[in-house]
């Protein structure tokens, strides 16, 4: 269990989370909110790359405070928003190992881990390119297997599918859903509505440095969502016009109306 208590951080004396409270356990909980609301910034308190100025966060029972990144980094995993500068290997094989590296895992333990966190996000054959040489989604990608190799118990994903094709986002979803299944905790930031509408359980708004709504993914979607400047899916859009309550996907409203 993740649990944030009244976290409060400010940049250069600008206060930027204004006392939040959270819990995230072992579920598919997206974060979501205008430009700018702290949706990041509150990620970044999860692993404890940021500290809070006041409040805690807690993981696990462990206080961010008195652990390091690098410590957290085995139960916490955090794909960046834009993960293109961060990578510093020579290849995606040894860019993928370097994490389970750092756990001192075995050779083999370490192949396995590669193999299968590249399969799992459509890059089995990049082994031996050079990360900068990747499109875009391929390295979003990349930056997505370089934190599943880690095995962490959470996952953080920053905008995970902006600027992904239809392919490459489908194998993200794919990828996210049967982390779920394993029983990982998945942190899912994103804009995209029709995301939140597929794979959300629980849905936490902020809107200025505070939790505008924390609930159920249906009660989310009765709000007024303009006002946070998000939009209702289609798909939502057209059931309401149908006078069908809450789907999840057109398989569903085709199940409602027959
Ligand atoms: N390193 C920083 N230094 C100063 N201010 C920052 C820094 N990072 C973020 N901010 C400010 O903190 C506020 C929250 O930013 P944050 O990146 O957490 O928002 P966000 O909800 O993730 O937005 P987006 O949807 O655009 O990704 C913004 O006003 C932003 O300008
Ligand atoms: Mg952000």
């Amino acid at each position: 269990m993740i649990v944030v208590e009244n976290l409060h951080f400010a940049y250069n004396g600008r206060e930027v989370l204004r006392g939040i409270d959270l819990t995230m356990g072992k579920e598919i909980l997206a974060l979501v909110g205008p430009n700018g609301s702290g949706k990041t910034t509150l990620a970044k308190h999860l692993n404890g790359l940021l500290k809070p100025l006041r409040g805690s966060v807690l993981v696990d029972g462990l206080d961010t405070r008195e652990h390091t990144v690098a410590e957290l980094s085995g139960k916490v995993g955090y794909v960046f928003q834009n993960p293109e500068h961060m990578f510093f290997e020579e290849s995606v094989f040894e860019e993928v190992a370097f994490g389970p590296k750092n756990l001192g895992l075995d050779d083999k333990e370490i192949e396995e881990r590669v193999r299968w966190a590249l399969q799992a996000v459509g890059l089995e054959g990049f082994e031996e390119r050079t990360p900068y040489s990747l499109s875009g989604g391929e390295k979003q990608r990349l930056a997505i297997a370089c934190v599943l190799a880690m095995k962490p118990k959470y996952l953080i994903l920053d905008e995970p599918t902006t600027g992904l094709d239809l392919k490459a986002e489908r194998s993200v979803v794919e990828v996210i859903k049967s982390l779920r299944e394993s029983g990982h905790g998945i942190l899912l930031i994103t804009h995209d509505m029709d995301l939140v509408l597929e794979l959300a359980e629980r849905v936490v708004l902020l809107d200025d440095g505070r939790k505008a709504f924390d609930g159920p993914v249906e009660e989310f979607f009765e709000l007024e969502l303009e006002e946070y400047s998000l939009e209702l899916p289609e798909l939502l859009e057209l059931a309401r016009g149908l006078g069908v309550g809450f789907v999840r996907s057109v398989e569903e409203l085709m199940e409602v109306l027959r």
